[in-house]
C-alpha cells in the first residue's frame, strides 16, 4: 500500500523519542533518520549501532519500503540483536504512512 507522508508526520511522533528527522536533526537514543531510505542499515557516521544492526549492513541489508516495513512491523524480530526498544507498528497503514514521511526526507 502506498502511504500518506501527512499522516505518517502523526506516526512519526511514536519515534520522536529517540529520533530526529529534517533540517538540523541530530541523533539521539537513535540514528538521525534522514536519508534513511537508500542508507545501508547501520552505517550513519557517529552513530554507535548495535553490533547486530553492524552485521546486518555487512550482510547487505539496505533500507527500502520493504526493508523498513518488516523493521518497523517486528525491530528484534527482523534485526536479531538491535538496540532499538520499541516493540513495532502493528498496523500496516501506519508502517507504509511514516515510511511515506520519511521518504520525504531522503530525496535530493
Ligand atoms: C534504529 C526507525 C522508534 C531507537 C533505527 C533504524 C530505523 C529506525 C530505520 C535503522 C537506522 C540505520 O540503520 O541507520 C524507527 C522508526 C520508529 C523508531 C520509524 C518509530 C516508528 C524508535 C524508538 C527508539 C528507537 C521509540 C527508542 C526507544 C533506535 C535505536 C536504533 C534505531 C537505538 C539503533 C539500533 C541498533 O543499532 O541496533 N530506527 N525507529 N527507535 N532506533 Fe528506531
Amino acid at each position: 500500500i502506498t502511504g500518506d507522508a501527512e499522516a505518517g508526520e502523526q506516526v512519526f511522533r511514536k519515534c520522536q523519542a529517540c529520533h530526529m528527522v529534517g533540517e538540523d536533526a541530530q541523533n539521539r537514543v537513535g540514528p538521525t533518520l534522514n536519508g534513511v531510505v537508500g542508507r545501508t542499515a547501520g552505517t550513519l557516521e557517529g552513530f554507535n549501532y548495535s553490533d547486530a544492526m553492524v552485521a546486518k549492513g555487512e550482510e547487505g541489508l539496505v533500507w527500502n519500503p520493504e526493508t523498513l516495513a518488516a523493521y518497523l512491523e517486528n525491530p528484534r524480530g527482523y534485526v536479531e540483536g538491535t538496540k532499538m526498544s520499541f516493540a513495532g507498528l502493528r498496523k500496516e497503514e501506519e508502517r507504509a504512512n511514516v515510511i511515506a514521511y520519511l521518504a520525504q526526507y531522503s530525496e535530493d
